[in-house]
């Protein structure tokens, strides 16, 4: 069942039209126009300042040479499936079935992808902290298969989104979590709903709803189930989800099994929203034309692939103005973002109370594993009994909830120290650092100047293979991102920031970074660059 009728946070319907069309005598006594100018004068300064991100646009000549490389590698792709065998399980007595695996995907991973596997899914052997140890392995038959060499390489991690440091081997959240195993084993099996609540959930759940600022808050052992089995509880057929173009999978997912009607905005574009919620209240669901159940807006609160931050001062006068739901997922933004690591309900100053739906995930910046869902206690009460993560799937094991309520207490200044507001300032400053040392390199960066996730574009496939490569050999772990997870265009390697990280180590990576921006040739970017020199922590880099 959905939420309909059953707690008052999402019951709210959209009752007909005049709800929402902007009279001269409504609620508000303005026209939409008149709304819009008036944000726009009265917008302060500050939240266009921290919702600033740059998308330079590819050069022409890059575009061109992107999609010749491309389809040059495919068309080898194919002259390499003519004339050798591959050496892969083929499907077998099959007649009148239709094949397992969809033919181009499959010429894709064997043809394409493989030229490069050798930079992705690189096995590691340690806590992925400021430095991690990296199995090495090799390939005798180009990508097709790899052995391990028996050796070990420790490298300067930027690809974990290891946002506050947490992820260590030692100190208080590693110790707190060895006495939760000895207290209570390894894990509950059993689901929330049977066997499997502890004293420790109830903590962490008390914990979390203080530390976001709402009434109640529930706790789930995956981020991706937190997600996928909570979105089919809240929604229904008749309902209406307005997505954001670059949302996860897990919601997306979530999204599918629920039954609603999706439709997909521009990515943070606001304009591309409203036309969205204007239509949906005006013309309603089709065919019937009857107002739709609920409307939701779904968002994130960092898109990883674009280090880009949800304009959410925007997005939650809209979803006031249509009377929509919102729904933020603060996987990368919870712990990151914000002077109290609240996200980017603290970063832009908002009330926690104006989004409906908090989602967030403890696997980036508290360094565990497992998601949570908070707002009001109507909506937890209705998601304890609703949510299918909570009726069939395990409960969160106890080293990992003891992992986050140790980390969170950090954060909160709870422990006693100030190693939690040290961490935010720390990764803020890396942050600001590295962006606008990479901008002056004559990179193309894409995103937000506060977003801890740095998209690089390097565009061509070859380009992204190359470039983790010739940092790995200088012992400079970062993650290549490529199409399918990119468009086409816009291969682009990616770096995670870490409070972990010192100045000194980011200041070797970006000399790596430069060597190969050179000798690859990186510096795309036909904006002006400032020549004066970058000073790591100066007042203005922390805005
Ligand atoms: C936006 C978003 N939501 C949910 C998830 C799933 O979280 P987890 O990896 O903890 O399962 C991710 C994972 O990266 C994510 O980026």
């Amino acid at each position: 069942m959905a939420l309909n009728g059953a707690a008052g946070v999402v019951n709210r319907k959209h009752n007909g039209r005049n709800d929402f069309l902007p009279t001269k005598n409504g609620k508000n006594g303005h026209t939409t126009e008149e709304c819009t100018n008036n944000k726009q004068e009265s917008a302060p300064n500050h939240i266009d300042r921290l919702s600033r991100e740059s998308f330079e646009e590819v050069p022409l000549y890059t575009a061109v040479m992107t999609y010749i490389g491309f389809y040059m590698l495919i068309f080898l792709g194919y002259i390499n499936e003519l004339f050798f065998t591959p050496k892969v399980a083929q499907e077998y007595n099959r007649e009148g079935y239709l094949p397992l695996y969809d033919n181009f995907e499959k010429f894709y991973l064997r043809y394409v992808f493989r030229r490069v596997r050798d930079c992705w899914n690189i096995p590691i052997c340690s806590v992925p902290g400021a430095e991690v140890v990296i199995k090495d392995r090799v390939t005798h038959d180009y990508g097709w298969s790899f052995e391990f060499t028996g050796t070990e390489t420790k490298c300067l991690n930027l690809a974990s989104y290891n946002y506050l440091g947490f992820a260590e081997s030692e100190g208080p959240c590693a110790e707190s979590a060895k006495l939760a195993i000895q207290k209570y084993g390894i894990a509950h099996c059993s689901s929330r709903h049977e066997l499997g609540t502890s004293e420790q959930h109830i903590e962490l759940e008390r914990l979390t709803a203080r530390f976001l600022g709402v009434e109640d808050a529930m706790v789930f052992g995956m981020g991706f189930a937190t997600n996928s089995l909570n979105i089919p509880a809240l929604l229904s057929p008749g309902c209406l989800v307005l997505s954001d173009e670059k949302n996860h999978a897990s919601l997306i997912l979530g999204l599918r099994l629920s039954g609603a009607t999706i439709k997909v905005f521009k990515h943070n574009n606001m304009a591309s929203l409203e036309r969205h919620l204007r239509d949906a209240v005006i013309f309603g669901q089709p065919r019937t034309r009857r107002p739709w159940k609920k409307i939701f807006i779904m968002v994130e609160g960092i898109f990883s692939m674009e280090g880009s931050i949800v304009h959410l001062p925007e997005l939650i006068t809209l979803k006031k103005k249509y009377k929509a739901y919102l729904y933020l997922d603060e996987a990368h933004s919870i712990g990151a973002m914000g002077n109290r690591g609240r996200g980017v309900v603290d970063y832009f100053s908002c009330d926690p109370r104006d989004v409906d739906i908090m989602m967030g995930t403890f696997t980036k910046s508290f360094g565990s594993a497992g998601g949570y869902i908070a707002g009001s206690k109507r909506l937890i009460d209705f998601l304890r009994v609703h949510s299918h993560a909570a009726c069939y799937a395990s409960s969160m094991s106890p080293p990992v909830a003891q992992q986050i309520i140790t980390s969170m207490r950090i954060i909160m200044g709870e422990d006693g120290s100030s190693d939690g507001v040290r961490r935010i300032a720390q990764l803020a400053r890396n942050t600001r650092y590295v962006r606008r040392r990479l901008n002056q390199m004559g990179l193309i960066v894409y995103g937000n100047d506060n977003s801890p996730v740095v998209p690089v574009l390097v565009y061509m496939f070859s380009k992204i293979g190359a470039v983790v490569r010739t940092v790995k050999k200088k012992k400079l772990a970062i993650v290549g991102v490529g199409f399918p997870a990119t468009p086409l265009m816009e291969g682009r390697i990616r770096i995670c920031l870490s409070a972990a990280h010192t100045k000194e180590q980011l200041d070797k990576a970006l000399l790596f970074l430069e060597e190969v921006a050179d000798s690859l040739g990186l510096r795309y970017s036909q904006r002006p660059r400032s020549p004066l020199p970058i000073i790591y922590g100066s007042e203005d880099e922390i805005e």
